[in-house]
Parts: C-alpha cells; structure tokens; sequence
C-alpha cells in the first residue's frame, strides 16, 4: 500500500518553526511583497536575503518533532512518499527517505538567472555579494516566491495519483497551485487530515477523517492506526 502524505507549514509548528497563516503567522509581520517574490529579489534583494538568513539560522537551532518522526515510521510498515510545501529540511532529518519539496529548499541556493544551478549553503548566512560557479549569476534563495511556476508540481501531482491513502498535515490549503493537489487524490481513496483547524479539502469523492490535533501528537497515533490497521502482520 503507498502512503503519500502532504505537509505545510504546521507539520514543523511543534518544532518551534513559525506558519505563515493563523494566530501571529510570517506573514502577519511580513508583507508578501516586500519578501517572497521575484520583484522582492531584484528590488529588495537585502531584505529578502535577511528573511531568509533569519530562517535558515531559526532552522540550525530546532529539531524534527513527534510528527516528522511519526511520518518517517511509516516506512518501515509501507511505501511513503512526502510531498512538502515546507522549505525546511525537518522531514530529512526525521528519515524520511522519498520528499518532493514544492516550493524550495532553505538549505540551498540558486542562480538568480537559471533555476537549475543549486548550490548547498554551508552555514545560516547567504553571502549577498556570492556568484553562482555555473554562469556567473548572483545567487539567491532556493525558494519558489509568488508568482513563479512550481517546478516540482507536476511530479507532485504525478504522486498523489497513485496513492492508495493521503494524509494531509498542517496546511491551510491557502496557496495554489499546491493545494489543487487534492484533486488528483483518486476517487474513494482515504483522506486523512492532521490540523487543529479544518481546512476545506473540498473533495466530495473521498472519505475524509479529521484528526483535530496538533501534528506532534496526532500524527502518531494516526501512524499507530495505520500499522495496526493495515501493515502486513
Ligand atoms: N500542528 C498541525 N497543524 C498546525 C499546527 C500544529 N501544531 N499549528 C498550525 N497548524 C495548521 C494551521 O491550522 C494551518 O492549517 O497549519 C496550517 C498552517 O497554514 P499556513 O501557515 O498557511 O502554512 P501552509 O499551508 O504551509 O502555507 C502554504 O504559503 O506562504 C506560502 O510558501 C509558503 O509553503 C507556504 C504556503
């Protein structure tokens, strides 16, 4: 049976990384303009790169939580895929062995002219005067900003068909076209939801089971159910 689950934000809360949406989110302090786009980068470049040092550094300091844990477990009972709209590398480090990240990697830089140019950052801290070894370019974060295409979507969407159970951590559904992946879940298959909140899976066809928990604790005994409902014996 393949597993594939689908993280935001909130799967990295109980780590102590901040969401963007929600009772004091990111984005309550930042303005998405002035930080997450490619106008951001050409006419703010200082500040983008600083937001960003800021996480990276936040990033060095915090640990996978029950969830990552829980999520990287389910491997040793099934075939898991993760796909993640988080830019954190908390999934990695849990074990999981199969992430696609939709929109960038904290941990990586990239051209700012081509996009397959990606460089490991050592350290929390961008070098803003640092050039891309493959064509000369200025580097800039490994992060997909509003507004630009999401390379990986269509692998993404490609996964999310062949799920045989979807489990859904810690995502306001807010941002697309990540949230449409949803809809290639196949009809009847098992939706799972692991939030406090309820975001709006709208997709009739497919039995939805709401855990309404932070993901630190209902990821695993959403995990526990699993291995003891499906798992081989
Ligand atoms: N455990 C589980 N879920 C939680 C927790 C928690 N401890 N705390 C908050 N949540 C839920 C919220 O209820 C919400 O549904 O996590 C979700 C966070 O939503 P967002 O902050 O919008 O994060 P996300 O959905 O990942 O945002 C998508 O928006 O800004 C862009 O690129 C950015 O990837 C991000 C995208």
């Amino acid at each position: 049976m393949k597993i594939v689950v689908f993280t935001g934000a909130g799967v990295s809360a109980d780590s102590g990384i901040c969401t963007f949406r929600g009772g004091n989110g990111l984005w309550d302090s930042y303005r998405i303009e002035d930080i997450c786009t490619a106008d951001a980068m050409l006419h703010n470049r200082e500040e983008v790169i600083k937001f960003y040092n800021i996480r990276r550094k936040e990033l060095l300091s915090v640990e996978p939580n029950a969830a990552h844990v829980a999520i990287s477990k389910l491997e040793e009972h099934f075939r898991v895929q993760v796909i993640t709209q988080n830019i954190d590398d908390l999934h990695e480090r849990a074990g999981s062995s199969d992430i696609t990240h939709l929109h960038g990697e904290l941990r990586k830089l990239r051209s700012t002219k081509d996009e397959h140019l990606i460089y490991p950052i050592e350290g929390w801290q961008q070098d803003p005067t640092a050039h891309s070894k493959g064509d000369g370019a200025l580097l800039r974060p490994f992060v997909v900003f509003f507004g630009e295409a999401v390379p990986m979507f269509e692998q993404a969407a490609e996964i999310v068909s062949t799920a045989d159970l979807f489990i859904i951590v810690g995502t306001s559904l807010a941002v697309y076209p990540a949230a449409s992946l949803v809809n290639y879940v196949r009809p009847w298959v098992q939706i799972y939801v692991v939030d406090p909140e309820v975001p709006n899976v709208s997709v009739p066809r497919n039995p939805i089971e709401y855990i309404q928990m932070k993901a630190a604790q209902g990821m695993p005994l959403l995990a526990d159910k699993l291995i003891k409902e499906y798992a081989k014996k």
